[in-house]
């Protein structure tokens, strides 16, 4: 199978590139800029695009905005990238007969759900990259291709701009942190993501088609996973709760975000691990990457 992979250079695309080194597959990564193995391909670019799918088997859309608050400043490029390209991703796919393997986010609802959301709970985003990115779902779905959408949350890597990394880096350098208490969701580490993703494409179950919830296992704040992060690294600093409105953001973020995994699990039989044993994980790769 051929399989084209966008966004290679991001968090996501980085944990599938380790996963399918040695894949009997061949995976073709991409990028808005090229690097090393890595191919350039502009997703808003519909030629680009047309040229390089005409022979693939599967595409992994892993290319997205993903800057929240530039977002609301910067709507069109937001719009061209989250909503846009997937649909001119949707009919190239369609147009090969590949399957369409795309990355969605929990900010597609608006966060005043109190019991976990399931995949057609109703979306009422808060913010430009919610709605851009639901947009993107919609012309997925709309297009007729053959497609599994992943609505992930608070998705961490040792790579990028993330969560994990500013914290590791702050409560490494400052006595106290502030951060906020009452945003409640769940991480996910981008390798359990990406573990899912080439786990369906390596055993070929690309016969499902549909919206699936993806996270860590578990509840947690921002607060409660900083805490966990300092206390798992090691890290001598003060993590000091706070409220969201103590923090001035252009965008409205939602209060919970927890996602019902009960589909992806039954479906592809599959066990999540528990945000804390998966930041174990990051924590272990963490310390091997920074000796
Ligand atoms: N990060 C999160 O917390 C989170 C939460 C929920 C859902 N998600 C979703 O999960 C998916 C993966 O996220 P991630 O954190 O791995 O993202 P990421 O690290 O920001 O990677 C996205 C990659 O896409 C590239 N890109 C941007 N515009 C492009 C274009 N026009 N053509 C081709 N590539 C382009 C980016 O390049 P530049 O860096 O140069 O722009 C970057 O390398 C995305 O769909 C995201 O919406 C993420």
């Amino acid at each position: 199978m051929k399989v084209l992979v966008t966004g290679g250079l991001g968090q996501l695309g980085r944990e599938i590139s380790k996963l399918t080194a040695s894949s009997e597959h061949t995976y073709i990564y991409t990028d808005v800029r090229a690097d090393g193995d890595v191919v350039r391909l502009d997703i808003t670019d519909s030629a680009a695009v047309g040229a390089l799918v005409q022979d693939v088997d599967v595409i992994v859309n892993c290319a997205a905005y993903t800057d929240v608050n530039k977002a609301e400043s910067d709507a069109d490029a937001a719009y061209k990238v989250n909503a846009l390209a997937p649909a001119v991703l949707a009919e190239a796919a369609k147009a090969a007969g590949a399957m369409l393997i795309h990355v969605s986010t929990d900010y597609v609802f608006d966060g005043e759900s109190n019991v976990p959301y399931t995949e057609d709970a109703p979306k009422n985003p808060l913010g430009v990259y919610g709605r851009t990115k639901l947009a993107g779902e919609n012309a997925i779905i709309a297009s007729g291709c053959r497609h599994l959408i992943f609505r992930t949350s608070w998705l961490y890597s040792n790579s990028g701009k993330n969560f994990f990394l500013t914290m590791a880096e702050l409560t490494a350098s400052k006595p106290e942190v502030k951060v906020v208490e009452d945003q409640v969701g769940t991480p996910t580490y981008a390798y359990d993501l990406a573990y899912l993703i080439t786990y369906i494409i390596e055993e070929n179950l690309l016969d499902r088609n549909g919206v699936y919830n993806y996270s860590g296992e578990g509840v947690c704040s921002w607060y409660d996973f900083a805490t966990e992060i300092c206390s798992q690294l090691g890290h001598i600093c003060c993590v000091i709760p706070c409220r969201t409105e103590d923090y001035p953001s252009p965008v409205k973020r939602p209060h919970y975000s927890v996602l019902d995994k009960t589909k992806v699990k039954a479906d592809f039989g599959l066990e999540i691990p528990y945000w804390r044993q998966s930041l174990a994980m990051a924590v272990k790769e963490y310390f091997s990457l920074n000796k």
